[in-house]
């Protein structure tokens, strides 16, 4: 069952009841501003972190789910209603919510009158623009009065939530003309206040949250808007809000727009007051004069359908299968670029109040993005690199507004320094740009102890070396991909965070996927190091992958699959030996791409039994079977009840590393069935058991285990989205940069027959047509006409047009 349609030339995702199994979002913003949007109009926004700089308020985890948002009311003659359904919910006659990228269209048609309310962020402007759109469809004359409503957060969303006995006192607006602005905290410390105004003349206004309310009265039936008189309130402490009362009268067939903008500015510290105690707005009043009509609203729009447009331009497919083509043309890029931008801080799962930037996140999100956004990924790997200790460790986190590693969480997840040369090894495929090697970055951000990035990403290579455990596997610290498998936390105290506890000091927990990812690293690290003039050490590299890829497969084999790891008492984990979790997905998936017995019959035997033990119809469980009790030896995995989260659920993240095994192993047909099984277009036919939004991957489906076995949870912000979109675009379409040229190794399922695929890389545009007519096996290439042997398409100089022909 559906809840809307595609809609593939716009770029939309149309939504056509509001009563969608969970809300379904999407986001506005791509620099510094950022907005959360639901289809009825729920979220917030903020100013470049969710939680120091949020402008309005939201309660996570409500009843109803998702109350709170910038909120329309009209009230027609005493029928009082909301053009996004909510927050009023009166029956409507047409409900339609497009997302778009970076924009959001919610339109209601109630009784001849048709409001369509258009929210996006213009870029350059740290602003929300909300324009109202509305047009009589009757053939008499109506009066609508219209109320805006925004909440105002005051700034920091954790304080918001927990510290009444002073924030009820804090509370401050101004009023001038037209604009509200929200300047609570401006008199002290902060430089920086919200306004929220409409273009047109008002009829009033409310600022205090209670006075618009009313005592004792809910969303829906707020006592200005049901008496169609806005009180003038000014709000003196307890809780500012914004609210514009505008009466617009509407001839048959009449249509009026009102534009609203909620903005963010910040004033020097000398130019903080325009008089004395009243704040200077001159950044505001620039900010209203650039979306003070429809027609300048218009132009940002279509600005950002251009900016959109040139992203989008540098990698598109014409697959003959329209979901393979909306999931590689717009959804999944699109998803990228928002999980890069933000990490995991802010979506409908994650309060922005929580965790800053990942380390291994960030590193492997831009895996996604390195075509799209190239110098925001060089900008990212540099302040990455200023996280790292001097030893080569890092920290797991990082905050945006300060960058500075965070303390809290420190470091010990000892596969995070190997993220980093994926990261940097993807970044210079991609743009050629050898000059990042050279950059001097410090260590812990301390000016007085620096190094060029490739003596960082040395540092991070051997402090995988330097902490090898008994068997001479990788040591996994507090931690590997898996954030929950806690092989030194033996945790018995339910007050203490799995991940930061005192850890068991100890050298034996040794983990298979560290190895597997350092094997799969190595070619790119070997390749820098020469690329920075080290050729000694590049062939210690080739060296050091072979002596690990020996060590797993001598100790770090099961027999049939890879093993997981080695415990705190040197036990197997992911072993046919284990009662329980014997199977991983983990160390399969990364061990088969890095190469690891797929000479011997290893890599497919472990592909085999991923497909008959971990595949079902929803994905590909993360192990089996899952853990029934608490482990005491294994942490946090063993702490949610089978088939949800790490404890045996899909997790989206792992699964394309098996899509790319398969590619490496020749096996398109089965690569392409693992993505289909979890690629959210093919799932929107099941949106009633999905539930969540079947245009963007989520972190999790819950797996065989669970009573509520292909629901999702925790849409939006996983590296779910980088790495489907490497598994489909790099191997099973397989275009790939590499060091020599790009690669054109597709490897497709019977179903894709005919392929185009258009890609821009390093200013040039290579034209790929894919005839699959053998059904497999390796391409012959024709360039420009000539046959080339091999799969590798030398770079042509910038601006040149190149014809490829791949035969299979
Ligand atoms: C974290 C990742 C981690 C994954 C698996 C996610 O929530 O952001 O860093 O790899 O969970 O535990």
């Amino acid at each position: 069952m559906r809840f809307g349609h595609f809609d593939d030339p716009a770029r939309e995702y149309v939504i056509t009841t509001p009563e969608t199994p969970h809300p379904w979002i999407n986001y506005l913003g791509t620099e510094d501003f950022f907005g959360l949007i639901s289809h009825t109009a729920g979220g917030y926004s903020f100013y470049r972190d969710a939680r120091l700089r949020r402008l309005t308020r939201y309660r996570y985890n409500n009843i109803p789910t998702d109350v709170g948002g910038r909120y329309f009311y009209l009230n027609d003659g005493g029928d009082v209603w909301s053009p996004t359904w909510a927050p009023v919910k009166a029956p409507l006659d047409r409900f339609e919510c497009r997302h778009g990228l970076g924009y959001t269209a919610i339109t209601g048609e109630h009784r001849g009158v048709l409001a369509e309310a258009l929210y996006l962020v213009p870029r350059g402007a740290d602003a929300e623009v909300h324009r109202l759109r509305l047009r009589n469809q009757s053939g008499k004359p109506r009066l609508l009065r219209v109320f805006s409503f925004v909440e105002f957060n005051l700034w920091d969303a954790f304080d918001d939530q927990t510290n009444y006995q002073r924030n009820l006192s804090l509370g401050e607006v101004e009023v001038e003309g037209s604009a509200i602005y929200h300047v609570t905290g401006y008199r002290e410390r902060r430089d920086h206040y919200a306004v929220y105004a409409v273009n047109a003349p008002i009829a009033g206004f409310d600022t205090d949250r209670d006075a618009f309310f009313g005592p004792y009265r809910g969303w829906g039936e707020p006592q200005a808007v049901t008496e169609g008189r806005a009180g003038n309130s000014r709000v003196s402490g307890w809780a500012p809000i914004a609210s514009h009362q505008v009466d617009v009268h509407l001839a048959p067939g009449e249509e009026a727009d009102l534009v609203f903008v909620l903005g963010y500015c910040e004033n020097p510290p000398e130019h903080k007051w325009e008089g004395p105690g009243v704040v200077e707005k001159a950044p505001a009043r620039d900010l209203l004069a650039r979306f003070a009509s429809s027609a300048q609203v218009d132009a940002a729009l279509a600005d950002l359908q251009s900016y959109w447009d040139d992203l989008l331009s540098r990698y598109t497919a014409r697959s003959g299968d329209s979901r393979v083509d909306r999931m590689v043309n717009t959804w999944n890029q699109y998803q990228c670029l928002v999980t890069f931008n933000l990490s995991r801080s802010a979506s409908y799962f994650e309060s922005g109040i929580g965790r800053g930037m990942g380390f291994r996140d960030s590193c492997q999100d831009l895996l996604g993005v390195v075509h799209l956004v190239p110098e925001r990924a060089r900008e990212r790997i540099l302040d990455l690199a200023a996280t790292q200790f001097p030893d080569g460790s890092a920290y797991h986190q990082y905050q945006p507004l300060t960058k500075r590693g965070n303390h809290e969480v420190g470091s010990g997840f000892n596969d995070d320094p190997l993220w980093l040369i994926e990261a940097t090894g993807a970044y210079v495929r991609e743009t050629g740009d050898l000059s990042i090697l050279g950059e001097v970055v410090p260590f812990d951000n301390d000016s007085g102890n620096t190094g060029p990035l490739f003596e960082h990403l040395r540092r991070s290579f051997h402090h995988v070396l330097g902490n090898l455990g008994p068997h001479g596997l990788p040591l996994i610290g507090r931690a590997d991909w898996n954030d929950c498998l806690n092989l030194n936390c033996f945790s018995t105290e339910p007050n203490e965070p799995f991940q930061t506890t005192q850890n068991r000091a100890g050298r034996t927990a040794e983990s298979v996927f560290i190895a597997g990812l350092l094997v799969h690293c190595a070619p790119d690290y070997a390749a820098l190091a020469r690329a920075a003039g080290f050729p000694g050490e590049a062939q210690a590299v080739a060296e050091h992958a072979a002596r690990m890829a020996a060590t797993v497969l001598s100790h770090g084999w099961d027999g049939e699959w890879f093993l997981r790891a080695y415990d705190f008492f040197g036990g197997k984990v992911g072993s046919r030996e284990c009662a329980e979790g014997q199977i991983f997905v983990e160390p399969q998936g990364f061990c088969v791409m890095a190469g690891i017995g797929v000479e011997d019959g290893q890599a497919e035997q472990a592909l085999d039994a991923v497909g008959a033990r971990l595949g079902t119809a929803h994905g590909i469980v993360l192990h089996q079977p899952a853990f029934t009790r608490y482990h005491l030896e294994l942490g946090e995995i063993t702490s949610y009840p089978p088939g949800y989260k790490e404890n045996g659920a899909v997790f989206c993240h792992t699964n394309p590393w098996v899509m790319i095994a398969e590619c490496r192993l020749g096996r398109g047909e089965q690569a392409f069935d693992y993505w289909r099984r979890i690629a959210p277009a093919f799932r929107e036919e099941i949106s009633e058991l999905h539930r969540l939004e079947p245009y963007v991957y989520s972190q999790m489906i819950a797996g065989r285990d669970a009573p509520r076995e292909g629901e999702a949870k925790n849409s939006w912000l996983t590296g779910a989205a980088a790495w489907n979109w490497v598994a489909i675009s790099q191997h099973i379409l397989g275009i790939r940069p590499e060091w020599e040229g790009l690669r054109v190794a597709p490897c497709l399922p019977a179903l894709l027959e005919d392929v185009e695929v258009v890609r821009r890389c390093r200013g040039a545009t290579y034209r790929i047509t894919i005839e699959n007519r053998s059904r497999g096996g390796s391409p012959r290439l024709t360039v420009d006409g000539h046959a080339r042997e091999g799969s590798v398409v030398p770079y042509a100089p910038p601006g040149a047009v190149v014809a490829v022909r791949a035969e299979m």
